[in-house]
């Protein structure tokens, strides 16, 4: 993945999209106290690949939901933009999800009894804004290389085949911003090549901004933009 070509100025002197500053986490089951986020900030720039990488724990998952506006924070300001997510109402961060932000999860992010294209095509519906360059659908899987596996279900589709499904519903919406958290972490080396080959293609044709979560070292060095988060603290990788 080539990606270094765009780094640069737009790292010290554009907006970011998201900024997060001393954003706490913590989770509360019953007396237990987890702390997950304790004070991290951290900026993605406006087009760039981001990567982040942290032990196993450490709130990688936990910060990339609080971005997605899925979770919320504890404490501290979660900006896309210069609009605080945290103060918005459910409803206001899941219009600006289904419109400006394409998540792929760590598993189980397609709808298990819809068809490929069907789950395209809802992700595609919930945006409720008109393609700007009228990629269909079908279109979209056949960049991730399903165009043969459109009426499949995901359990009658490999791992692999799931994860392309999977960023395909991610971009469905053509997002400003995309977040993928651990998106080969099941794959093969060859499949994972693959899909990060496609999410390259689609960084340098789109800029889309991209935060990607990785366990895997090599692949985080690609990026522009390297972050490691360490005990729910961000620090440069
Ligand atoms: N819903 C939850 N309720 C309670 N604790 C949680 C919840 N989600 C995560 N945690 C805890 O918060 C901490 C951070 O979890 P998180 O899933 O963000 O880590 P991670 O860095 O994504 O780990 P992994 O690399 O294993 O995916 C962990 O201690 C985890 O057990
Ligand atoms: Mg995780």
């Amino acid at each position: 993945m080539a990606v270094g070509e765009r780094a640069g100025a737009a790292v010290s002197t554009a907006e970011p999209l998201v900024r997060l500053q001393d954003v706490f986490k913590i989770y509360r089951e019953g007396t237990t106290e987890t702390v997950a986020l304790r004070g991290a900030s951290l900026d993605l720039p406006r087009g760039l690949l981001t990567s982040m990488v942290g032990p196993s724990g450490s709130g990688k998952s936990t910060l990339l939901s609080i971005i997605a506006g899925l979770a919320l924070p504890s404490a501290g300001q979660v900006m896309l933009e210069g609009q605080d997510l945290s103060r918005l109402d459910e409803a206001a961060r899941a219009r600006i999800r289904a419109q400006r932000i394409g998540v792929v999860f760590q598993s189980g992010n397609l709808i298990p009894f819809l068809s490929a294209l069907e789950n395209v095509q809802l992700a595609q519906a919930l945006s409720e804004k008109p393609r700007r360059n009228g990629r269909a659908a079908q279109d979209l899987l056949g960049e991730v290389g399903l165009g043969k596996r459109l009426q499949h279900r995901p359990r009658q589709l490999s791992g692999g085949e799931v994860q392309r499904v999977a960023v395909a519903v991610a971009l469905a919406n053509e997002p400003d911003l995309l977040l993928a958290d651990e998106l080969t972490g099941e794959l093969d080396s060859a499949t994972a090549e693959q899909v990060i080959g496609l999410l390259a293609e689609i960084w340098r044709q789109r800029h889309t901004t991209i935060l990607l979560v990785t366990h895997n070292p090599e692949l985080a060095a690609r990026a522009d933009h390297r972050l490691r988060l360490v005990d729910g603290l961000v620090k440069s990788a």
